[in-house]
């Protein structure tokens, strides 16, 4: 689905006065303003109920354009946006002045990508400008991967919404830290670290899974409203009925290996075999579940390599203590 041009002009009339897009990325939807315009931006964190030093994200057209809100681009950082861009990849690179200081929670750096999609590319290419873009759901919650998923989550608090059909990556950018010569993984995502380190040459390290070391990435984050329980994939069957049985409401994520097993719970959810599919459903089964009144969720985690290790990171930080604990 594409949306109509007089849409596009719309959207980018409401970023150039200052209002907020939600729009579609191949990844997730982004909640977006223009990232020059500083009270724009604070709608942006006001509007998610973000703290102000968790960082922004800029989108921007094209790759040509990153000189123009960075500071220096190191070799591999030039690399990786030459092979990956447009596409799931977000840098973080020195900022330059252009960016406001509100998008960068204060940084000195700035993150930013080109995003893949006809709609994303069609609304900066007429704004012009930047978009500074958090994924437009409330802070901690579920990304929105459909147009209406962010009509549920955030109704009247966007000036307009641009619907770009189902987002086909479904999981949210890899942000690598492009800062230094020897770049690393900040958070796994769309591109998968052996694309990447095929490109570089080199193993990259991954800092996901430990302690929080970026901003913004808090244990409990990518949550939906039931608590996610993670157990061994042979497991999941015998906890969901078990759980069932003492009078939760379950709903439980089948691995593939165990689809044609008949499973009491109160939802079930086939895991697809491809991990293209699986990232491309997660965001949309956990909120399936919360609608359909689950309490608790089970579920494994996949192996991770692919996007098999995007998908366990999201699923390990929906299952992470809430901050009520
Ligand atoms: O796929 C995506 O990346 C989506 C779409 C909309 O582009 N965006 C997204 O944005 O996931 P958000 O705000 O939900 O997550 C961006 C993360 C922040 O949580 C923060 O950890 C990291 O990017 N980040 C942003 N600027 C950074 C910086 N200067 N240094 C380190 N991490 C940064
Ligand atoms: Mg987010």
């Amino acid at each position: 689905m594409t949306a109509r041009t007089g849409d596009i002009e719309k959207a980018a009339g409401v970023l150039r006065a200052g209002g907020l897009v939600a729009f579609p990325t191949e990844t997730v939807y982004g909640l977006g303003a223009n990232a020059e315009d500083p009270a724009a931006v604070a709608r942006v964190f006001q509007v998610k109920g973000r703290p102000p030093s968790h960082p922004l994200i800029v989108h921007i057209g094209d790759a040509e354009q990153l000189g123009e809100w960075v500071q220096d681009v190191p070799a591999p950082a030039r690399l990786l946006a030459e092979r990956f861009w447009p596409g799931p990849l977000t840098l973080v690179l020195r900022r330059g002045r252009r960016v406001s200081l509100e998008a960068t929670g204060g940084l000195e750096t700035v993150a930013v990508r080109v995003p893949d999609h006809p709609v994303a590319l069609e609304l900066l290419s007429a704004f012009g400008g930047g978009v500074a873009a958090p994924s437009a759901n409330r802070f901690g919650s579920v990304s929105p991967t459909t147009a209406n998923h962010v009509r549920a989550e955030l109704g009247d608090a966007v000036d307009f919404v641009l619907d770009g059909g189902p987002c086909a990556v479904g999981v949210e950018s890899t942000i690598i830290d492009a800062t230094g010569e020897i770049p690393s993984v900040l958070r796994p995502g769309g591109v998968t670290r052996e694309d990447l380190e095929a490109v570089l040459g080199r193993p990259l390290a991954v800092h996901s899974t430990s302690r929080i070391r970026v901003p913004g990435q808090h244990p409990s984050h990518y949550a939906p409203r039931a608590r996610v329980v993670l157990v061994e994939p042979e497991k999941v069957i015998a906890e969901a009925e078990l759980a069932q049985e003492q009078g939760h409401q379950v709903g439980v994520f089948v691995p593939p290996s165990f689809a044609d097993a008949a499973v009491k719970a109160h939802a079930v959810v086939a895991v697809p075999g491809s991990m293209a599919a699986y990232a491309r459903g997660l965001y949309g089964f956990l909120r399936e579940l919360d609608q359909r009144g689950c309490d608790l969720i089970i579920a494994s985690l996949p192996v991770e390599e692919g996007l098999g290790l995007a998908i366990a990171n999201r699923l390990r930080r929906a299952a992470g203590p809430r901050p009520s604990e």
